[in-house]
């Protein structure tokens, strides 16, 4: 008898969960719907929030905040921080100690090796095939077929340095960027 219970509860249960999951998707997912338009609408990309972009990271993880990374980082230099995707990305500092609007993609266009910064050589030199880029990221010797990618550097509200895609023309060559 006791068998025959609860093989007549466990489907029952089973099925009453599997009418209360349908229930709680046809009242959530219309919800979840009409919120996300919702949320783009009032939180525009590339307006100074965070929508569209991604906050820099430097070397430990933290948030870069603009005024304390220019503290630290002169006129020239040229720093790795995680960027959009996770992809390692210079931020630069111009000659006038203000941040540049516009951030380097390390990723050799190659075979993918980052390429590290050779402030002697006021270039980027890829250790793997010797690939060269200069110091906007533009390539200047082969095999390395394009550009480094660039990513637009804003500053937020908080003072967080922010990267939002890059989908206009690339600067350097005028032509459309090949990453975007
Ligand atoms: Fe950079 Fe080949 S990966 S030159």
């Amino acid at each position: 008898a006791t068998s025959s219970i609860t093989a007549d509860r466990v489907p029952d249960m089973g099925k009453r969960q599997l009418l209360n999951l349908i229930l709680l998707g046809a009242i959530s997912l219309p919800t979840v719907g009409m919120l996300i338009p919702y949320t783009y609408f009032f939180v525009p990309p590339g307006s100074g929030g965070t929508g569209g972009g991604t906050i820099a990271k430097d070397a430990l993880g933290n948030d870069v905040i603009a005024a304390q990374w220019l503290k630290t980082h002169g006129p020239g230099d040229r720093t790795l921080t995680q960027g959009l995707k996770g992809d390692p990305t210079y931020l630069v500092v111009e000659n006038d100690k203000t941040l540049a609007t516009y951030g380097i993609n390390a990723v050799c266009t190659h075979l993918g090796c980052v390429v590290p910064w050779n402030a002697a050589e006021n270039k980027f030199i890829c250790p793997c095939h010797g690939s060269q880029y200069n110091n906007q990221g533009k390539v200047v010797r082969g095999p390395a077929p394009l550009s480094l990618a660039l990513a637009h550097v804003d500053v937020d509200d908080d003072n967080k340095v922010v990267f939002v895609p890059w989908v206009e023309n690339d600067f350097r060559t005028g032509e459309d960027p090949w990453w975007s």
